[in-house]
């Protein structure tokens, strides 16, 4: 694998975070050369106008997702090489959760997000009502000169039902990955001042029967 390595304690820390907490946060988790790829890609893809507004969960519906969701996405490409090498750190943080978490995590599927200035994501939770199939859901922050004043945090709640403040503030800083267990983290994007981008990729149990195939996406 040519992507950043990860220490194995590194791995094996933000995974246990995971397990007792619901979820986890490892500030530099990637290294830099590979975030700044990454960016680059997705300044290509703005560039070329390959964005589309993000749907929320599968069936898209403007008039709903307009009021909690201001975001444009992109999905990675395993033919390109800096998506590849993120897919290839994904894998290994897969299969060290099946590891320790025994949760039968069957694949990863992950896309870039572009907030324009005034961007953000009110509360949600990932996974999708009726369909067991989002299991952990990711997160890598690819803005490598965000400031305080730029706002745009991801807030974290404890449980669904959680009310009042966060447990937990995350800047959207280069590097950083945080992890959820996608049906137990409720999380919110503050309004972001700046451009903000990201990758957010969801691990996913393979919920296929034989009644109905479950595609990726
Ligand atoms: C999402 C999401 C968090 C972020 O795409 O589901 O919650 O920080 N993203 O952009
Ligand atoms: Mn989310």
């Amino acid at each position: 694998m040519a992507g950043t390595p990860l220490e194995p304690e590194q791995l094996t820390q933000l995974v246990s975070d995971l397990g007792e907490r619901g979820y986890a946060v490892a500030p530099a988790l990637i290294a830099i050369p590979l975030v700044r790829r990454l960016f680059q890609r997705l300044r290509a893809h703005e560039e070329a106008g390959a964005l589309e507004r993000a749907a929320i969960g599968r069936q898209r519906d403007a008039t709903v997702e307009d009021r909690v969701r201001l975001v444009e996405a992109v999905w990675l490409d395993r033919d390109a090489l800096a998506d590849r090498e993120l897919l290839d750190v994904a894998e290994l943080i897969r299969r060290a959760i099946n590891r320790q978490l025994f949760l039968g995590l069957f694949e990863f599927e992950a896309q870039y997000l572009s907030y324009p200035p005034g961007g953000f994501y009110d509360r949600h939770i990932d996974s999708l009502a009726g369909s067991r199939n989002r299991i952990v859901s990711f997160v890598l922050y690819l803005n490598e000169d965000w400031r305080p004043e730029h706002g745009g945090e991801l807030d974290l709640w404890a449980d669904p039902t959680a009310a009042g403040a966060p447990v937990a503030t995350i800047e959207p800083r280069a590097g950083t990955v945080v992890l959820m267990l996608s049906e137990e983290i409720p999380h919110q994007v503050r309004v972001a001042a700046a451009h903000r981008r990201v990758v957010a990729g969801w691990f996913r149990v393979n919920a296929s029967t034989t009644e109905r195939v479950d595609p990726a996406r």
